[in-house]
Formats: C-alpha cells, sequence, structure tokens
C-alpha cells in the first residue's frame, strides 16, 4: 500500500501582529489531529508552526488531492479561525479565502505540499516551513539540492543519482506549467526560475524512473484574493538518501545564506534566516523571514515515534552548523535595512503590484501633469 505524507499551511492568526502562533490555536490543531488519528482518517500526525502559520503534517494512505485529508484541514484551520477571533488575535483567518469547503484546499488560501509513493527499506524525508515569503524562495534551493554538483555530491559519485532530476515548473502568472530536466535542460530551467517573481517549482522527480523526490506548495494567495492579504508562506517536502539527495546534501546550502521576496509586508528583499523551531518568530521587521527544516522518517504509513507512540521530528537548524548562515543573514539584513525603503530594498514595480503600495500611488495619479 503506498503511504501519502501531506503538509498543510494556513495563517490562522497570530501575537503579536505577525510573529508567532499562540499556543492555544496549536491545541486546537493538535487536538483534531489527535481526533482525526483516532477514527482512522490518518496514520500519524505533528503540528508545529513557522511564524504566523500553522502547520499540519500528516501521514495517510488516501493519495494526494484527497477530499477527506483536505477537509480535514479545512475545518481544522476553521476552528482555530474561531479561537483567534475569540482571542482578537491579528489576521485571524487571515489566509481562508472560501466560505466553505469545496471538496480541495487548493484555491481556498491554505498552502499545502504532498507525496505519495512506495515506501523503501527507509524513509527519510526533509520538510521545510518558511515564513514571510513566498514559494520562488524555494527555486535556489531545489536547484541546488538537484542540479548543482557543487552541493550534491551524489549527482557525481553516486550511480543513482546521475540521471539526474526533471523540475515541474509553474508560471504562476498564467497557471502553466513545464518540465525540465537536468543536466541536459539545466540553462533553461535556470532561464526560468531565476525570474522568482513569476516561476515557482512544483514538483521534482528522478530521471531515471520519474519516482517522486520533492513537492512544494505553489499558492499564490494575492492572486486568489485580488489584494495583498499576506504572503503565501511556503512548505515544500523532500526525499532523501539511497538515490535522492542525503540529508545533509538537502541541508547544505544553508551553510550560506540567499535572498528571497517577503519580509515587511511582503514588500523587500531579505535574507533567509533558517532557525530552530524554538527560534520560529519574525520579530525584526517582520523577519528577516525564517525558515525551519524538519527531519522525519516514515514507516509503515506512520512517522517513526518512540516507545510511547509519540513521533520523533528533528529539528534540523537548531544546529550550531547554521550559525554562519545566521550570521550572514544578520549582516545582510542590516546592509538591506540601510535601504530605508529604496530598491532594491523595497521589490522592484512587478512584485509590488500585490502589494498595498498601488493605493498609495493611485492617490498621486491625478496630480500629474503632462511635461512639455
Ligand atoms: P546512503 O547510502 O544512506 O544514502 O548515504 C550516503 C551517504 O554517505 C550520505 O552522506
Ligand atoms: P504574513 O504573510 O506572515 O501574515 O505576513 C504579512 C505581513 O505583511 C508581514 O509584514
Ligand atoms: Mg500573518
Ligand atoms: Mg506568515
Amino acid at each position: 500500500m503506498k503511504t501519502t505524507v501531506s503538509l498543510i499551511k494556513a495563517d490562522i492568526g497570530s501575537i503579536p501582529g505577525h510573529v508567532v502562533v499562540p499556543k492555544p490555536l496549536l491545541d486546537i490543531a493538535e487536538a483534531r489531529m489527535a481526533e482525526a488519528k483516532e477514527t482512522g482518517l490518518i496514520n500519524s500526525y505533528y503540528v508545529f508552526h513557522a511564524g504566523d502559520d500553522t502547520e499540519l503534517l500528516m501521514t495517510h494512505n488516501r493519495g494526494e488531492d484527497n477530499e477527506d485529508i483536505h477537509r480535514l484541514a479545512w475545518d481544522t484551520f476553521m476552528a482555530c479561525a474561531e479561537k483567534a477571533k475569540k482571542m482578537k488575535l491579528h489576521g485571524a483567518g487571515q489566509d481562508l479565502l472560501a466560505d466553505a469547503f469545496s471538496g480541495n484546499i487548493k484555491g481556498m488560501g491554505p498552502g499545502y505540499a504532498e507525496m505519495e509513493f512506495e515506501e523503501r527499506g527507509s524513509e527519510p524525508i526533509v520538510l521545510f516551513a518558511a515564513d514571510k515569503t513566498e514559494p520562488a524562495a524555494f527555486n535556489y534551493l531545489f536547484y541546488k539540492i538537484y542540479a548543482d554538483p557543487g552541493n550534491t555530491a551524489g549527482l557525481v559519485i553516486d550511480p543513482k543519482l546521475t540521471c539526474g532530476f526533471s523540475f515541474e515548473v509553474l508560471d504562476g502568472l498564467n497557471n502553466k506549467s513545464v518540465t525540465l530536466s537536468t543536466p541536459d535542460e539545466l540553462y533553461s530551467l535556470l532561464a526560468l526560475i531565476g525570474a522568482t517573481e513569476r516561476y515557482m517549482i512544483k514538483k521534482i522527480t528522478r530521471n531515471d524512473d520519474g519516482a517522486l523526490a520533492a513537492a512544494s506548495s505553489t499558492t499564490k494567495i494575492n492572486y486568489i484574493a485580488g489584494k495583498y492579504v499576506g504572503k503565501d508562506d511556503p512548505v515544500c517536502m523532500l526525499r532523501a538518501q539511497s538515490g535522492f539527495p542525503a540529508v545533509g546534501e538537502i541541508t547544505s546550502p544553508f551553510l550560506h545564506t540567499y535572498m528571497v521576496a517577503g519580509w515587511m509586508r511582503g514588500s523587500h528583499w531579505a535574507p533567509f534566516f533558517p532557525v530552530g523551531l524554538k527560534d520560529s518568530r519574525c520579530t525584526l521587521f517582520d523577519g528577516p523571514p525564517r525558515i525551519v527544516g524538519l527531519g522525519v522518517q516514515i514507516c509503515n504509513g506512520e512517522l517513526s515515534s518512540d516507545d510511547e507512540g509519540n513521533p520523533i521530528v528533528v529539528d534540523l537548524f537548531s544546529d550550531p552548523s547554521f550559525d554562519l548562515a545566521r550570521e550572514e543573514a544578520l549582516q545582510m539584513a542590516s546592509f538591506m535595512r540601510r535601504h530605508g525603503t529604496f530598491q532594491p530594498a523595497r521589490l522592484g514595480p512587478g512584485a509590488m503590484e500585490y502589494t498595498t503600495l498601488p493605493q498609495c500611488l493611485a492617490a498621486l495619479e491625478h496630480r500629474f501633469k503632462d511635461e512639455d
């Protein structure tokens, strides 16, 4: 029987402002998940948060895009939002953009990444969840892991990886996708995914057998809402080892930081800040955009657990190996903030279309006079 891993997330309220999800909301999510496990809807779960986003990690046998699983996530978020409203939390129900659930959580606001696969003898999975950025923030990460032999030694020295990987790339503007195979089409891939304003990676498969290697959320919340309601804080999951990049090849791009779009009001370039779960809160200029990395293994349809049945989740970025990236990120954050509201600190005009800036510019329109 195949196993499915689903990571579904939404911003349903936070404190103070957009900083962190408070415990009472996580408790509600935890209770809903426990109930779903009890009834057999899901096999195992882990609830956590990335900054102000509530994250539901679930394993089950119902496949990707399953109505019952998506409804469970939606109902859980609705219950949390109700509590958030009572607590007058900031952005209570922020990402719940539809009035009622309609078969699939796609296009309703929450973001999700899912993978269905036949379990290997050992099935390690790495999950990333980020706050104050967008799905295309993973473009550079995926390129490094699956197409850059300078990062992933296995692409050169492991015969199971030399076949390379194929990337399914979504054009977020036109809602079309294209699949490109590396190493053959590496330059074409980079031509697309370097443009993070528009292109984002949806799925990655291994070339020799089409096995699913990684999946990412692709929700563009401001396209759905038609106005700025927050960033599409993304999640992704990657299978590791034995024919896929090793866990250490998946984490090694974070020896350094790199720039992503988001931060304050979703309007600024910012260094990605890899943190352990205890530092998963966006405090400085609503950032810097945080990314948490969790390592799990799947065992007979469940998250591997201890003898009491608690899932064993390894908090990858809590390790001191990522101190250099954090140090670099703070240096870069300081440098970027000195530019205030000037480009390149502020995003370019194309990306700013999906923020609150156009309203400010519209107020000036009638004051412009033609030049001779
Ligand atoms: P596996 O053989 O378990 O995939 O590990 C390879 C390795 O050496 C990782 O660094
Ligand atoms: P979130 O998308 O994380 O809610 O952040 C919104 C924002 O504007 C932060 O400054
Ligand atoms: Mg928020
Ligand atoms: Mg958020």
